[in-house]
This record gives C-alpha cells, sequence and structure tokens, in this order.
C-alpha cells in the first residue's frame, strides 16, 4: 500500500515508520522545513526508544521518505493520515483542530483516484463529519472515504504499542475503505490483534473514552494513596489487592504525583467539553481533572513537610522532570507545577533528567547538573519525580554521603521503605506507612 503520513510529530512518525516497516511505502510529509530536513539526516525529533533505527532501516530499504510537501505522493497514496497537532484552544479547553481542516483542505485538492483519508490525530466526535464537508467543498468530484483510526500510543513504548497493540480501531462506513484498512493492519492480523470496525463517531469516542478511562484509574488510586497515609495502610498492596481482581486489571494503578503528558490532560479536558456541549456532562471526568490538577500542586507542599515545614534556603535535588520515563516530553509533566512552587518558597533546585532537555527552557533558576550524584551534592533533600530506570539502581550509601541531610522524598514508589530507613534516610513516599 502506498501511504502518506501527515505529520511528523509523536504520533505521525511513529506510526509512519511502523507502516514502513510492515512493509507500505510511506511518505512522511511535514510543513516545518528544518524538521524534515533533519529527518533525512537521520535525526530524529524525539526520543522515542528504538524509532531512530527503525527509522534508518526503512529509509535505507527504500520504503520511506520525508518531504516537506509531496503532491505526487498524496496523489498516488492509497491512504492518507492526518496525524498533526491538535493542542488545547487557548482560553477554553476545546480541541484545536485547524492544523486538521487545513491539512484535510490541502490533500483534497491534490487526491487522485479512490483515496481513504483518515485522522489518525485525536479529535472530537463529529470532526470526520467536517473532514467529509470540508473534502465535498474543495473537490466534489473526489473519491474520498474519510475513516476514523485512534492512535493508542504510549510514549516510550509507542513502537511495541503500535506492533503489538491490545486492539486497533477503525470507524468508517465504506466498504472499499475498510478493505484498504484491513490490508494496512494485515501483519496485526497474523497476532490475532483485534481490529474493531465501527461507525466513525464511535470510533472518535472511543479514544476520549480510553484516556479518560486510564486518567481516572490513576487519579483514583493517587485519592485512595492518601486515603492510605492518613490511615495506616499501603497502597501498592490495595493496588494490587484491587488489581487482581480481573473485572479492574493490574495496570495503571501505580499512584504517583499526578499524570502528566501530551495526551491525558488535553483529551479528558477536550472531552468534558465536547460532553457538557452535547448536554450530557462526565461529572467523573471533571472531577478526574479537579483531583489531578489539585494533587500536582499538593505534592510541593509534601516536600515542605518533609523538610519540617520551611525549604527557604535549602538545596533541594529533583531526578526527573519529564513527565513520565523513557521520553524527552515535558508537556503537563508534574515538575512544571512542584518546581517553581518550591522556588517561590526559596528553595534552590538542582536537577538532573537523562533526556527532559526542554526543561532548561521551560524551568528558569534551576540548577542543571549531568547526573544524579553531582545533583544531589550538598542537598538537603532529594526528590525522586520520574522513575528512570537509572534512579532505580542507584548507589544510595553514595547518595547518602554526598547530601547534606538525607532526607528523601519518593513520589513514585522506586524504593523500599524498610531498607531507606536501615540506610538512615528519612524517607517519604506515596501511600505507604
Ligand atoms: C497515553 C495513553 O496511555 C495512550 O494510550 C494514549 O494514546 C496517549 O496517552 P502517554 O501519555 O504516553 O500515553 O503515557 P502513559 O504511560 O499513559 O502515562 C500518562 C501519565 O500517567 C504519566 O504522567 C504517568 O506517570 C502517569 N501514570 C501512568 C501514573 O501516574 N500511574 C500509572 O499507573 C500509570
Amino acid at each position: 500500500m502506498r501511504v502518506v503520513m501527515i505529520g511528523t510529530g509523536y504520533v505521525g512518525l511513529v506510526s509512519g515508520a511502523c507502516f514502513a516497516d510492515f512493509g507500505h511505502g510511506v511518505t512522511c510529509i511535514d510543513k516545518d522545513d528544518d524538521k524534515i530536513a533533519r529527518l533525512k539526516q537521520g535525526l530524529m525529533p524525539i526520543y522515542e526508544p528504538g524509532l531512530e533505527a527503525m527509522v534508518a532501516r526503512n529509509v535505507a530499504e527504500g520504503r520511506l521518505c520525508f518531504a516537506s510537501e509531496a503532491p505526487d505522493a498524496v496523489a498516488e497514496a492509497d491512504a492518507i493520515f492526518i496525524a498533526v497537532g491538535t493542542p488545547s484552544r487557548r482560553g477554553d479547553g476545546h480541541a484545536d483542530l485547524s492544523y486538521v481542516y487545513a491539512a484535510a483542505e490541502e490533500v483534497a485538492g491534490i487526491v487522485a483516484g479512490f483515496t481513504v483519508l483518515v485522522t489518525k490525530s485525536t479529535v472530537p466526535v463529529g470532526t470526520g463529519d467536517e473532514i467529509d464537508a470540508i473534502v465535498r467543498r474543495v473537490r466534489p468530484d473526489a473519491d474520498v472515504a474519510v475513516v476514523s483510526n485512534p492512535e493508542f500510543l504510549r510514549e516510550g513504548s509507542a513502537i511495541e504499542d503500535f506492533k503489538r497493540p491490545d486492539r486497533v480501531v477503525v470507524g468508517l462506513a465504506d466498504e472499499r475503505a475498510k478493505a484498504v484498512m484491513a490490508e494496512l493492519y494485515r501483519p496485526l492480523y497474523l497476532n490475532e490483534t483485534p481490529i474493531l470496525f465501527t461507525d466513525r463517531r464511535t470510533s472518535e469516542l472511543i479514544k476520549y473514552a480510553a484516556n479518560a478511562f486510564l486518567a481516572m484509574k490513576i487519579t483514583f488510586i493517587n485519592e485512595m494513596a492518601d486515603l492510605c497515609e492518613k490511615v495506616g495502610a499501603n497502597v501498592q498492596q490495595v493496588a494490587r489487592g484491587v488489581g487482581l481482581d480481573k473485572r479492574i486489571g493490574a495496570k495503571f494503578l501505580n499512584a504517583g504525583p499526578g499524570y502528566g503528558g501530551s495526551c491525558f490532560p488535553k483529551d479528558t479536558l477536550a472531552l468534558v467539553h465536547t460532553a457538557s456541549d452535547s448536554g450530557a456532562p462526565l461529572q467523573l471526568v471533571e472531577a478526574t481533572i479537579r483531583v489531578n490538577d489539585a494533587r500536582k500542586r499538593a505534592m510541593a507542599g509534601k516536600i515542605v513537610e518533609a523538610l519540617g515545614g520551611d525549604v527557604a534556603g535549602k538545596t533541594i535535588c529533583i531526578l526527573g522532570l519529564t513527565f513520565k520515563p523513557n521520553t524527552d516530553d515535558m508537556r503537563d509533566s508534574p515538575a512544571l507545577e512542584i518546581v517553581p512552587a518550591l522556588q517561590r518558597l526559596g528553595a534552590r533546585i538542582r536537577a538532573f533528567d537523562p533526556e527532559g532537555r526542554e526543561a532548561r527552557v521551560l524551568l528558569p533558576g534551576v540548577m542543571f547538573e549531568d547526573g544524579p550524584y553531582e545533583a544531589v551534592e550538598g542537598a538537603d533533600a532529594m526528590v525522586l519525580l520520574t522513575e528512570w530506570d537509572q534512579f532505580r539502581a542507584l548507589d544510595l550509601d553514595r547518595i547518602g554521603a554526598l547530601m547534606r541531610t538525607p532526607v528523601v522524598i519518593d513520589l513514585r514508589n522506586v524504593y523500599r521503605p524498610d531498607e531507606m530507613k536501615q540506610r538512615g534516610f528519612a524517607y517519604s513516599s506515596i501511600g505507604r506507612p
């Protein structure tokens, strides 16, 4: 199949590279000339394990190429994916669809023959209908089927999620489009991945419903962790005890500083707007957003408390700044709330993150160090904020010796309370005695 991917952000680039790896011919298009130039040199705009090698292999074998515009590829494509950003619209939290509509308008003017136009970007219910209307308006004669095919890629394991997904969701009404989509995902039939064909609106909603449910699940266990702290219970064992119930499931029950990232905050917000506009407000999701926002702010208080109620003039070392490990993404990271809050209270912040380079711009006044041991030197407290693997195997005796006072606040429950105590740390974590 001949595929065009519009947008070389996280989703577009990973999806494009994976479709090429499936054996399809893929052209990835992006308006950002610099990005395209760098991709042509094999330089990735994001950090994602395995991506660079996969791109290099598929480029070398002639199945993947990059261009800032490629009218020939668009005209010849069997399927064109729109994978541009849908950021929260400034001021009102609705998804900003201007990039999606602009892409649809542009390709509509070029397509030739039967073409499947697929939205991979996360878009509110009804966007497919709007795209359909745009295509009909620009090219009443065009033979285009508009399809919804949401992504469920987690940053850090996006390739695995693309190639071994729990399911693929496809929303459409056209039998020819169904055949094209089935052919595109044919390699997944071999490992018996469920492919759910449904209508377009349902498909669009499934994406939001899945993300909202996961955000709610995390928020549920986070509140349970607060309760555990009050009543002397252990949230990890609560999570295990409830997660073993197959109806609940063990995943996404790790209590922490609150969810962040490019999807959950933005998508939950867009969903509650869609819901209230439609007269069916989603109160559980509204509460999830509220509780999660408050939680990120409350984490600074937890750190202050561990330091005896006053952080003025104290040095706090933060390990991990990205919203989760194995990504360089800082979007809506709890660090963006916690660090400025501590700075306002007069704390000096030293930090280390393996990939979060953007933090240098987003977090002014922070001293960035080259490694965990450098960052912890002379600190009054160490906060483990993002659970990168390299922080799981720290030489804790060395850490203790480097710190001014051995106070550790573990916001990801990476260490064992008994062991930390034994090593002489004043240790606090999330929802554990
Ligand atoms: C998410 C969805 O998982 C993915 O399917 C979707 O398409 C895009 O959004 P992503 O944002 O990359 O993926 O990260 P994810 O692994 O889902 O984590 C999101 C946030 O939840 C992170 O801040 C993470 O630290 C937090 N989290 C996750 C928890 O606090 N506890 C958990 O148990 C799981």
